[in-house]
């Protein structure tokens, strides 16, 4: 029997992985990409190791810091289903983009060093996906290394993301006496050392909560201190709810290593089990499109310029959000109303990229793009029109004045601003009436990123003058008298002319509301 859209929905699971740089993210994605099949060898997704991925000019960045600027999407095929998943920065300067991949999933995988316990920057991005209110699982990490007690790191988790946190496994010791984990919910034990065990990866546990049998395991204090603590969750710890799972109110908690790989396979067997299939999406005009539509929709949630030097393409990614790809197909694009040929599109693969022969939703497509789309345009099929919700926005707090370094350059450097705009890399602000160029950001690491790129990926070198941090509100274009400008803020238009001040700081924005009682001063996110 022919497969219907909603079918092949079903077989899709698309999330992102979110923690603080270096809980271990990379490493576990490899982990699920091995797998999958989608990688043979770890250590291919930074290229750190084997050096195997194809290297880009943004890349070079990262590596030179040590952190991830973009987020990437990868896809595995795993026991029938197709996982898709959506890379992040964990450096907090680009949580900008973080946010718009997480508008993109319909779950998220949150890693915690088990050393540090949250770290600021899960903190942020778990609220991020509260408020979106999509399922989060929770993976501990690092337990072959000396650790804080579990008992400890899960009520930090619960106090401090307010979440109520259901422990699927608990490890039975960490670092070097690390003998494996308790598994509440397989019932059974999986074990860091079958050799020692009658070469048992898993021993069933009994009714009464024990290994069967007589193994090394169960003369270890580690195993029965876990079996100890195990009962009492099961008395005074919450109540597993798939449905409080499904609303994220409760997040299912995994312990393991991803280093030495253990416990990841445990981990992904139970995620598939919970976690959601692509769910429907809501239009500006509040109407509910649903995965399982003919017609194809889908919305740009990041466009990355230049992933190929060799190239020197554009994709904007796009999450589908019902229908199906094919190639060749034709949709338009909402904010233009212009028609747009689907021919060249790419999927990504760990280590390489392929034509994309079918999508549906759920499944993120990456479209080759020579201008025509932007960060939050919605594409649809059909004749009714169709505009998806609009991704947010940070309220920039840095900025800098950009000038090119070389006049003879300023093509290079008008288009260069122009892609990296798009992007969402940057945003950028004209002065009011001098039309004079600046730059501003949620974090200092965004202008770097900038210049880096602006230099390696269109030759063109800036001037970077600090304006230092400024508060930027918006107001009505037809509010505005363009005496309410002062010395204490700068009036400015974003790129798309709406005007905006920079206030110098909390008291100048005080004192022009005082003076002007019936303007309303708007801010992004
Ligand atoms: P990130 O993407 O979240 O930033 O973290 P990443 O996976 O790059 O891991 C950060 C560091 O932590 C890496 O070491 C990695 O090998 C290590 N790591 C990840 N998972 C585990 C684990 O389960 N146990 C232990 N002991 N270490 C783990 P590095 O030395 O900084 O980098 P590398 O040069 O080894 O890649």
């Amino acid at each position: 029997m022919k497969q219907t859209i909603a079918d092949k929905v079903k077989t899709r699971k698309t999330f992102a992985i979110i923690s603080h740089p270096d809980a271990g993210k990379t490493t576990i994605t490899e982990q699920l990409l091995l797998f999958g099949g989608a990688i043979r060898q770890a250590g291919t997704v930074k290229g750190k190791k084997s050096g195997k991925f194809a290297k880009s000019d943004w890349m070079e960045i990262e590596k030179q810091r040590g952190i991830s600027v973009t987020s990437s999407v990868m896809q595995v095929d795993y026991d029938g289903l197709q996982i898709n998943i959506l890379d992040t920065p964990g450096h907090e300067d680009f949580s900008e983009d973080t946010y718009r991949t997480l508008m993109a999933v319909d779950s998220a995988v949150m890693v915690i060093d088990s050393g540090k316990g949250i770290e600021p920057q899960t903190k942020k991005l778990f609220k991020v996906c509260r408020m979106r209110g999509i399922p989060i699982f929770t993976f501990i990490n690092k337990l072959d290394r000396d650790g804080r007690e579990p008992l400890d790191l899960i009520t930090e988790l619960e106090e401090v993301l307010e979440i109520d946190a259901y422990p699927m496994n608990w490890p039975m010791g960490m670092g070097k006496g690390f003998l494996g984990i308790y598994d509440i919910y397989n019932n059974r034990v999986e074990l860091t050392h079958p050799e020692q065990n009658g070469g048992n990866d898993f021993l069933p546990i009994n009714e009464d909560g024990a290994i069967d049998g007589d193994f090394e395991i169960t003369k270890s204090s580690t195993y029965t201190q876990a079996m100890e603590d195990v009962l009492l969750l099961k008395e005074a710890g919450n109540e597993f709810s798939e449905e409080a799972i499904a609303k994220g109110e409760l997040t299912p908690v995994f312990f393991g290593s991803a280093l030495t790989g253990f416990g990841v396979h445990t981990f992904l067997d139970a995620y598939i089990d919970f976690a959601p299939s692509p769910s429907a999406h809501k239009t500006e005009s509040g109407e509910i499109v649903e995965p399982g539509k003919e017609e194809l929709s889908g919305f740009v949630f990041k466009i990355q310029a230049n992933m190929n030097p060799a190239h020197r393409d554009r994709i904007a990614f796009v999450r589908i959000c019902s229908g199906e790809f094919e190639p060749g197909m034709d949709v338009i694009v909402n904010r233009t109303s212009k028609k747009m040929k689907l021919a060249h599109t790419t999927q990504f693969m760990a280590d390489s990229r392929e034509n994309v022969k079918s999508a549906v939703a759920g499944d993120i497509i990456g479209l080759y793009d020579t201008g025509n789309l932007q960060i939050g345009d919605t594409i649809y099929e059909g004749k009714e029109p169709l505009q998806f919700e609009a991704l947010p926005q940070f309220t920039p707090e840095l900025f800098m004045k950009v000038t090119p370094k070389n006049v003879m350059k300023q093509k290079s450097f008008y288009k260069g601003i122009q892609q990296l705009v798009q992007e969402g890399a940057i945003q950028l602000y004209k002065t009011y009436h001098t039309e004079e160029f600046i730059l501003g950001a949620v974090g200092q690491l965004q202008f770097e990123v900038f210049e880096y790129r602006l230099k390696n990926e269109y030759n063109s070198e800036v001037e970077m003058t600090p304006m230092g941090s400024k508060i930027a509100r918006w107001i009505d274009e037809e509010d505005l008298d363009v005496n309410m400008s002062s010395s204490r803020n700068l009036l400015c238009k974003d790129r798309f002319d709406h005007p905006v001040f920079l206030f110098e700081n909390q008291f100048a924005m005080r004192w022009f509301e005082d003076k002007y009682p019936d303007i309303h001063l708007t801010a992004l996110l």
